[in-house]
């Protein structure tokens, strides 16, 4: 096995520029054209076969070793988010009001190193690598749009792995374990209609405010009283929209929040209870309530196998005590997880957060920002698990 950590070091220089380029010039999902326009150049100096517009900005690229199969995918997300960047950094977005506030520019700085690494050791690749540079994870599928578009075929992919910076935790660790990663994820919007009216004679209306305030208060009982404690479901309301003046009773009210859970049977059992309560409540208070339910993200669920094996390499790698494999979870979704319902594979997360440099505010935060030696980590990791996966 080549020496990828040290190599990663080497190409330091490369990772930072790519990485701050990327952060100075952020770009919203399905908008990637500057971004992704580097990533095909950067894979093309390399000699791959590049394909662009897949799933929209998507790129995709093929490295083959001395065999063509098994085929292994590696993916990074491009896109930035709407927010208003508050770090002050020099490489600070030069994008008013959008931002790499979640670390997708470091992912694609990550996997075009990966990319140089393994371009260097093709010889004893004994598969294909399928890079996957995708568009839109922030809850616009941009997985699924390039899974549309046949990323998983021609050649089919075995397996898929991808990596997530972590501000939650400090450079130097780094999370893998099988099973459950990160939540599956529901947006919900309801809609309670009752009858508008003067607020001074509320008994010949049908006031949708007070049935709303009912339906917020029991949507909280789901989790508590449904589902096991030792078992995992959050139920959030995070909107709340109605009326337009302090005498009125509107006829109706708006919410909309999000619905995440890990276990399919929890998922099944909570959307069985949100939807009872939502219609029922509404009714016993004289409304009519409409739900729209979307899901956003499957939960991501990494294969016991795949995620064992890349345990092993993160132990070679690094020193024993950095390698956290009790099952790190979070209740953050992640597009990635479309991929893994098609295909074996693993999704882990590296460390990027360092509070002695300031570098700790947490992920969609206007002043998030990482610290960039979690990068060649990432980088060396991802390089030694691939060759470990495709050596003879
Ligand atoms: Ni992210």
């Amino acid at each position: 096995m080549p020496d990828f950590l040290s190599e990663a070091q080497a190409l330091f220089e490369y990772t930072q520029s790519m990485r701050r380029d990327f952060h100075a010039h952020p770009e919203l999902g399905f908008h990637e054209v500057r971004t992704a326009g580097i990533v095909a150049k950067e894979l093309t100096a390399l000699g791959l076969e590049v394909h662009t517009g897949v799933g929209g900005t998507g790129v995709v690229a093929l490295l083959e070793g001395a065999k063509q199969s098994p085929v292994v995918l590696v993916r990074a997300d491009m896109d930035a988010l709407p927010i208003r960047e508050e770090t002050g950094a020099p490489y600070a977005s030069q994008n008013p009001g959008v931002m790499h506030a979640c670390g997708h520019d470091g992912h694609t700085a990550v996997l075009l190193t990966v990319a140089k690494m393994l371009n260097a050791h093709r010889s004893q690749l004994s598969g294909t690598v399928k890079f996957m540079f995708q568009p839109a994870e922030e809850g616009m599928g941009g997985a699924e749009k390039m899974i549309e578009d046949g990323v998983l075929e021609n050649p089919k992919v075995d397996v898929a792995l991808a990596l997530h910076v972590w501000n939650e935790k400090p450079v130097g660790w780094v999370g893998i374990a099988g099973g459950p990663a990160m939540a599956g994820a529901e947006i919900f919007k309801i809609k309670v209609r009752g009858k508008g009216g003067h607020g001074a004679v509320p008994h010949l209306a049908v006031d949708p405010i007070l049935a709303a305030a009912q339906v917020v208060s029991a949507l909280q009982g789901i989790v508590a009283r449904n589902i096991a404690p030792l078992q995992t479901a959050v139920v959030s309301v995070c909107t709340i929209h109605g009326g337009e003046t302090f005498n009125v009773i509107p006829p109706a009210v708006e919410m909309t929040g999000t619905i995440r859970t890990f276990e399919p049977a929890v998922r099944t059992r909570v959307l069985e209870r949100f939807e009872k309560t939502v219609h029922s409540i509404a009714e016993g208070m004289g409304c009519q309530a409409e739900i729209e339910l979307q899901i956003l993200t499957p939960a991501t669920i990494n294969q016991p196998e795949t995620a064992a094996r890349v345990q092993a390499v993160a132990r070679r790698l690094f020193p024993e005590a950095d390698v956290d494999t009790a099952n790190y979870i979070t209740m953050g979704s992640e597009d990635f997880a479309f991929v893994l319902e098609k295909v074996p594979g693993c999704f882990f997360f590296i460390g990027s957060a360092n509070p002695e440099k300031g570098l700790d505010a947490g992920h969609h935060h206007p002043r998030f920002d990482i610290d960039e030696a979690a990068l060649p980590r990432g980088a060396a990791l991802m390089a030694a698990i691939m060759t470990d996966l495709l050596k003879s």
